[in-house]
């Protein structure tokens, strides 16, 4: 349990398995400010596309991300170039290196501790952190840790009908592999890797609808706050 006075909440999980939209609904009805990290990588991974650094060059990587460590900020992140799926694949592979997740490290847990105020709505309850490692690493001492999962080929269907309403030009097959690689990669690297905390709820969307998938969350969430 943390023993700070804004409850942290941790939710953690694979692509496409509804977290994100899951974290945004649950901050409107909290009241909690949302991070979601994978901006944060995506942010990194777009540099690295945008300067034409080879990404397997793990120090070029590294110092980029040290570089933008000291000027990040909030505004950076709603950058409509950050959804992208090349943003996301970059992140991933961005992300396996040691030194980029370091730099990351002191933001997210700055964001937890303070969480910033709500538009419209003024102080933040507390804070929700989106992530990968936000329970076992980011704030391994949050209030509630949650982690969200959903069978492969459910993930890859959801995704590829997202993206072809978007109107963009996309096979299934193609989806289904870059987010197979996608997890092995997130879950295999040594640094921080993808991983339910012990202490994590687990919560499984395949056969779930997105209220079903929220009012579960929510119940996990009363009944430990
Ligand atoms: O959640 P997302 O799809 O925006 O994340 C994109 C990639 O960023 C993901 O495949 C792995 C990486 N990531 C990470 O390593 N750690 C996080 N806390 C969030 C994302």
């Amino acid at each position: 349990m943390q023993q700070s006075s804004t409850p942290v909440i941790a939710i953690d999980g694979t692509a496409a398995s509804g977290k994100g939209t899951l974290c945004r609904r649950l901050g409107q009805t909290l009241g909690f400010a949302v991070l979601d990290t994978g901006k944060l990588y995506r942010l990194i991974g777009i540099r690295v596309l945008n300067t034409g650094i080879d990404p397997q060059d793990e120090d070029a990587v590294t110092q980029i991300a040290q570089g933008l460590q000291t000027s990040l900020s909030l505004d950076e992140l709603n950058d409509p170039q950050l959804q992208s799926d090349e943003a996301g694949t970059m992140a991933s592979i961005t992300g396996q290196y040691a030194g980029v997740r370091q730099a990351l490290l002191d933001f997210q847990r700055h964001f937890a501790a303070h969480p910033p105020e709500i538009a419209g709505i003024g102080a933040a309850k507390g804070a929700i952190l989106d992530g990968r490692d936000i329970g076992t690493v980011i704030a391994p001492d949050a209030d509630v840790k949650i982690f969200i999962t959903a069978d492969l080929q459910i993930r890859a269907k959801r995704r590829y009908k997202e993206l072809q309403s978007q109107g963009i030009p996309v096979t299934y097959d193609a989806v289904f592999e870059d987010m197979k690689a996608r997890d092995v990669r997130d879950s295999s690297r040594s640094s921080a890797p993808m991983l339910p905390a012990e202490d994590a709820h687990q919560i499984d969307t395949s056969d779930m609808t997105i209220d079903q998938a929220f009012d579960k969350a929510i119940s996990i969430i009363n009944d430990a706050l």
